[in-house]
């Protein structure tokens, strides 16, 4: 069994859904958890200590230790709060969930700044600031397990939802970095994609879902994510209904001319297209264009 005695966890957004999921099952399995929720609406108007305070006390309830924050990841005064909470209570920090979110869908044209913006906040800036509040903790413990929260709307797109999809795939690059950063202080940092019937989708997903799509199921992996055995870092996995599959940017093999012309693209355009074979970094990509 994974356990995580001694180990101290934020979990930010753990008021509801997959957030508290993850923090039941953390704190089952022995871990001291920090349940962070600003406790808004879906929309993120609106602030209540209630729903931290109550998986706290639900936690505590079942032989658990747990504290609630109801600080806002999105500022910085927020993060270090949090960061200073988990110090305060339990003396390190082991393992960052990035979790909390909101919506505001608009169709792009109709998107006004103050939704993308807002947006972009709470996911990107949140995830960033309560992953650096915490990293000076892991860098001197020389370990350290990040998750952050991406979604399908981000990897592949969604009507209506630019910022949040900007927002998500946002999160895929900031996990990338923090894994190559991450590695020497034996900090590793994953990002998931999950399908789960929430608040936040419940007026989305088909009825027949919320048997099959249980936050339950998501938070599995997130488990096994920050657990000291993790092998994976930097790494983006797809996850719902009790399926995971890793989800990776590869770039195709390519089509390349000395004389690379806008009609010799077009009559190649086909070898631009191909996905196989793929490579995976950076590196690869460049020695392709050699
Ligand atoms: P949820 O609405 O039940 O939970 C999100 C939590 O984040 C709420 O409890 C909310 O109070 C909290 N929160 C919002 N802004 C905050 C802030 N500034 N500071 C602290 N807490 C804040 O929704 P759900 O579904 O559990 O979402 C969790 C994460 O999973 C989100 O990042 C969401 O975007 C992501 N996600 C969920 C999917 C799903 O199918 N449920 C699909 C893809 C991604």
């Amino acid at each position: 069994m994974l356990r995580f005695d001694d180990r101290v966890a934020i979990i930010t957004g753990a008021g509801h859904g997959l957030g508290r999921s993850h923090a039941l099952l953390l704190a089952e399995r022995g871990a001291k958890v920090v349940v962070n929720d600003l406790g808004g609406a879906l929309d993120g108007t609106g602030a209540s200590a209630g729903p931290a305070a109550e998986v706290v006390e639900l936690i505590t309830k079942n032989g658990g230790q747990a504290i609630a924050n109801a600080d806002n990841v999105a500022t910085p005064e927020g993060a270090r709060a949090i960061a200073q909470a988990a110090i305060d209570a339990f003396g390190k920090i082991d393992i960052v969930v990035n979790n909390a979110g909101i919506l505001r869908d608009r169709s792009f044209g109709k998107m006004a700044v103050e939704d993308f913006d807002g947006v972009l906040a709470v996911h990107v800036r949140g995830s960033y600031l309560v992953s650096q509040a915490a990293y000076p903790y892991m860098k001197e413990a020389g370990y350290g397990r990040i998750v952050n929260t991406s979604s399908p709307a981000g990897l592949f797109g969604n009507f209506g939802q630019a910022n949040y999809s900007t927002a998500k795939m946002g999160l895929v690059g900031l996990t990338k970095t923090l894994g190559i950063e991450g590695a020497r202080n034996g900090i590793k940092a994953n990002a998931i994609a999950p399908i789960a019937w929430t608040r936040m989708t419940e007026s989305l997903l088909p009825a027949e879902f919320e048997a099959k799509f249980t936050p339950e199921r998501v938070s599995a992996l997130v488990a096994y994510l920050v657990h000291e055995s993790c092998a994976p870092s930097g790494e983006v996995f797809s996850v719902g209904g009790g399926r995971v599959a890793r989800v990776f940017v590869a770039e195709g093999p390519g089509w390349k001319s000395d004389d690379l012309t806008p009609e010799s693209l077009a009559d190649n355009w086909d070898a631009v297209m191909a996905e196989q074979p793929y490579v995976l970094s950076a590196t690869d990509s460049m020695k392709a264009m050699l």
